[in-house]
């Protein structure tokens, strides 16, 4: 019969998963018992804490259905989302960052010819965004489809409105021989991330603030390059320093220059130009 002492359960655990036969999954197994016991050693929950732990991740998944993922929500706010980006985006210099793709995304937007207004449904000031997709050197990528999504003036995405028939505030762009862009949107605004759930709770409980700082996000895509999960902050945005999924990066922060006196147009206007790297498909055909 065997017995297990509290500093031989975690070698009894590791030694039943080195049968595994799959090998990455038992990389995986070991790893996170090992992490797990590790923790449980150094905090030493009571079991009502540990029973607590389990009904806070009961309620996590309880709180999920098909349009709320709090399990990514709780990802997100515990920095795991940007480090997995970040391991899995190891841009070359020059290359636009990635950033979170956030829970708002939805496919199929329509697509759009330049220019359009994606928040003509909105109230408050519009911005224009443009600028270009280009690769490493700076040359202008043709086909490249941008997907853009955003909240409104008020903060909210249209999936957080109950009952909202179609979309608003997304659209897709395709960029011609001069990989330009150019739509219009509302002036981003920053909001909270969604507080209603087990996620919140752990924001309050830890004396955090849910807010973001507000963007437009974009994933871009064309054929022999990488594809870019990202977004734009206005320069001087409120919570830039301390976005609750920790996703800004400096070099995503642009002006939205506010319009000149007597001219028409959006009430603000923002440039930015996105570079792509090439697929590893691309960069192997090349070598
Ligand atoms: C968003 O930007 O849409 C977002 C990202 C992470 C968590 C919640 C919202
Ligand atoms: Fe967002």
């Amino acid at each position: 019969m065997a017995e297990f002492s509290e500093a031989e359960l975690t070698d009894a655990v590791l030694e039943r998963l080195a049968g595994t036969p799959d090998p990455r999954l038992r990389q995986v197994m070991s790893a996170l018992v090992r992490h797990l016991h590790a923790f449980i050693r150094e905090i030493e929950p009571s079991e009502a804490e540990w029973f607590q732990g389990i009904e806070f991740l009961t309620a996590t998944g309880q709180k999920c259905d098909d349009k709320r993922q709090e399990f990514i929500l709780l990802s997100d706010t515990l920095g795991v989302s940007m480090l997995v980006d970040a391991i899995n985006h190891r841009k070359p210099s020059g290359a636009t960052p990635s950033t979170v793709m956030g829970p708002f995304y939805v496919k199929n937007a329509p697509e759009l010819p330049m220019g359009a207004d994606i928040a003509s449904m909105d109230v408050g000031p519009k911005a224009r965004v443009s600028g270009k997709v280009t690769d490493a050197a700076g040359r202008p990528i043709a086909g490249a489809v941008l997907d853009v999504w955003q909240g409104d003036s008020t903060g909210k995405y249209d999936v957080q409105y109950a009952g909202l028939d179609g979309m608003r505030l997304r659209g897709r762009f395709r960029t011609g021989n001069d990989g330009r862009y150019d739509f219009v949107t509302s002036l981003p605004v920053s909001y909270p991330v969604p507080t209603d759930g087990p996620v919140g709770k752990m924001l309050t409980a830890t004396g955090r603030h849910p807010m973001r700082p507000g963007h437009v996000h974009f994933i871009i895509g064309a054929p022999g390059y990488e594809t870019l999960v990202t977004h734009i902050f206005p320069t001087g945005a409120e919570y830039l320093d301390s976005d609750a999924v920790f996703a800004v990066k400096h070099s995503l922060v642009t002006k939205f220059v506010p319009r000149a006196a007597g001219t028409n147009g959006p009430d603000y206007s923002a440039s930015y130009d996105f570079s792509l790297e090439p697929s590893a498909q691309a960069r192997q055909a090349a070598e």
